[in-house]
C-alpha cells in the first residue's frame, strides 16, 4: 500500500500556545498507516511542535513553510536549512504566496531544494503550472492553481487527477494536489489514483475540521 500525504500548511497563523493546542487535539486522531500527515508551522513554533508530537508519540511529521536559498551568512531574517534539519523532515519550497509577495523564482527555488536535499530535508516543491520548474531530483511536488489557492474555488478532483498526471509525466514522483481542499471533497482527491495527496491551507487552521477531514476519508 502507498501512503499517500496529507499536508496541514498553517501560514502566518498561530502562536506556539495555539500550535501546541492544534497538536494535542489532532495528535490523537492520527492513527492511520495509511497516510503520512505533515504539519507546517511557523518557524517559531517548530520546536515546540516537534518536541509535543515525539513527547506524545503522535503520528504526525513536521514541515517547515519555506527555507532560505543561501546557506549561510549575512542574510538578516533568513532560517537556513542546516538550522532545520533537527526539526523537521520536510520543507515546503515555492509556495504561491512567496513567489508572488517574496518574489521567489523558479532559480530561487532550485537552490532551496538542492540545500534541502544536501541536508536531508524532503523539499516539497509547489508549482502553480508549467512554467513553474520542478527540479531534477524532487521526489514530492504539488499542484496548486493559483485561483483555487484560498478561493473555495477547488479544481474538479478528475480535473486534478488529468494536470497531476501529466506534471509527473514518467517520473516516479508523489504528486499532491492543493487550493480548496475541504471536508467536502478531500475524499475525491485521495481517491484518485496520481494524486498522491492534499495540501490543505486554510481548512487546516481549525483542529475539529481538519480532524473531520481525515475522518471524511474512510
Ligand atoms: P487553501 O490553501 O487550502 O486555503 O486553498 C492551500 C495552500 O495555499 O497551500
Amino acid at each position: 500500500m502507498t501512503q499517500k500525504y496529507i499536508i496541514a500548511n498553517w501560514k502566518c497563523n498561530k502562536t506556539i500556545a495555539e500550535s501546541l493546542a492544534w497538536v494535542d487535539q489532532v495528535g490523537p486522531a492520527i492513527n492511520s498507516e495509511q497516510y503520512i500527515v505533515i504539519v507546517c508551522p511557523s518557524f517559531v513554533s517548530l520546536s515546540a511542535v516537534k518536541d509535543r508530537i515525539a513527547a506524545q508519540g503522535y503520528k504526525l511529521k513536521v514541515g517547515a513553510q519555506n527555507v532560505s536559498q543561501f546557506e549561510s551568512g549575512a542574510y538578516t531574517g533568513e532560517v537556513s536549512a542546516a538550522m532545520l534539519v533537527d526539526t523537521v523532515d520536510y520543507a515546503l519550497v515555492g509556495h504561491s504566496e512567496r513567489r508572488t509577495h517574496f518574489s521567489e523564482t523558479n532559480d530561487d527555488v532550485a537552490k532551496k531544494a538542492e540545500l534541502c536535499f544536501k541536508y536531508s530535508i524532503s523539499p516539497v516543491v509547489l508549482v502553480r503550472d508549467e512554467k513553474d520548474s520542478l527540479p531534477e531530483q524532487v521526489k514530492i511536488f504539488a499542484w496548486e492553481p493559483v485561483f483555487a489557492i484560498g478561493t473555495g474555488n477547488a479544481v474538479k478532483a478528475e480535473d486534478a487527477e488529468i494536470e497531476i498526471a501529466k506534471l509527473k509525466g514518467s517520473r516516479g514522483i508523489a504528486g499532491l494536489y492543493g487550493g480548496s481542499v475541504s471536508v467536502d471533497n478531500i475524499k475525491s482527491f485521495m481517491d484518485q489514483p496520481s494524486i498522491d495527496g492534499v495540501l490543505i491551507g486554510s481548512a487546516s487552521w481549525t483542529a475539529e475540521t481538519f480532524v473531520e477531514m481525515i475522518h471524511a476519508l474512510h
